[in-house]
């Protein structure tokens, strides 16, 4: 297979630019669609499957990590109410709004490629199957905001382990449930869907890398990327892969949707710097979400204050060059 390289693709090769300017428009005509569709052929028993607006199940036997950063966490309100989810809906509210579309039962991920063991594995053998932690990192998005996140997960180096990595395996790839009926923003050809995302391998074996399951103790909310989603601390929110079904092992940096829609604004490594501006806007400083636009402005961190941790994985890497 001919795999380009997200350079090499303008993103005009994959959206329209009417399509993108008209985005939310067309997501939420593809959401209306769908909810209708989903209400009328609905009968009581599959109604009973749609996730309930709300809190979620509680998961049994989480245990606090030594990684948790020891800032106060932003309320479950906030972090439920304010996401990127775009095959949910476009602006931050829309994903909460339209989370009862995705069922996340059943839920199979599928593990490939440069491995001894690909295979695949339930989301019941993934909650049951590796020590659920809890986790509480910041997460920074592009857009200059955070949120102190108290995450439920396991380090998604224990999950690859199972599989067996061989020695080829430089690169890990994680795709999106693709589902128009579950995921109608899906139905908008805004991006190549379903969405995707790359680390490198070691970024991706670190132990601050972690797949979460769920957040304030509870199975993650669908708009917060239920029932499994990525979580690097250290990177802007864009890396942060939700719904994921895809998990594959590759010899050569995989296409990410970020790289391939608007890759002079997005690059691979996507690592928080403040000396990098993203084209639009400073990276320098960021608000915390839920203290208001009035709230005092903070001083972005390199690595989103993970530095001691992680800065020795880009040791003699130009990072204006890969930012
Ligand atoms: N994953 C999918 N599948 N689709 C998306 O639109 N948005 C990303 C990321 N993961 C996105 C996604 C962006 S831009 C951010 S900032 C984080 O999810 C936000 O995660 P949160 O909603 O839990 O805050």
């Amino acid at each position: 297979m001919l795999i380009r390289r997200p350079a090499d693709i303008h993103s005009s090769e994959i959206t329209p630019r009417d399509v993108w300017l008209r985005r939310r428009e067309l997501l939420q005509a593809a959401i209306a669609g769908a909810g209708l569709a989903a209400l009328g052929g609905l009968s009581q028993a599959a109604f009973a499957a749609v996730s309930p607006p709300g809190r979620g199940e509680a998961i049994p036997g989480v245990r606090p990590s030594a990684l948790s950063t020891d800032e106060t966490p932003t309320s479950y309100e906030a972090i439920t109410s304010y996401n990127n989810f775009v095959e949910l809906g476009d602006g931050k509210s829309a994903p909460a709004r339209n989370a009862r579309l995705l069922r996340t039962r059943p839920w199979t991920l599928r593990v490939e490629g440069e491995c001894e063991a690909p295979g695949e594995i339930g989301i019941e053998d993934i909650l049951s199957g590796f020590a659920q932690e809890e986790r509480i990192y910041r997460l920074r998005c592009v857009e200059a905001w955070a949120m102190v996140v108290p995450w439920v997960g396991f380090p998604l180096k224990d999950l690859l382990a199972r599989f067996q990595p061989t020695s080829r395996a430089k690169y890990v790839a994680f795709e999106t449930l693709m589902d128009p009926k579950r995921l109608p923003g899906q139905r908008v050809p805004i991006y190549d869907w379903p969405y995707r995302e790359g680390l490198r391998i070691d970024e991706a074996m670190h132990p601050l890398t972690i797949l979460a399951t769920g957040l304030y103790g509870e199975l993650l909310p669908g708009q917060n990327g239920a029932p499994l989603r990525l979580v690097v601390p250290w990177k802007y929110g864009f890396k942060s892969i939700k719904s994921i079904v895809a998990i594959r092992l590759t010899e050569q940096e995989p296409a990410t949707t970020w790289n391939l829609l608007q890759p002079e604004e997005y690059g691979f490594y996507a690592n928080v710097n403040p000396a990098v501006d993203h084209p639009r806007w400073s990276q320098k400083s960021h608000r915390m979400i839920g203290e208001g636009w009035l709230a005092r402005k903070r001083p972005t961190e390199p690595f989103n204050g993970y530095a001691d941790k992680v800065a020795s994985l880009y040791a003699g890497m130009d990072l204006r060059r890969f930012y």
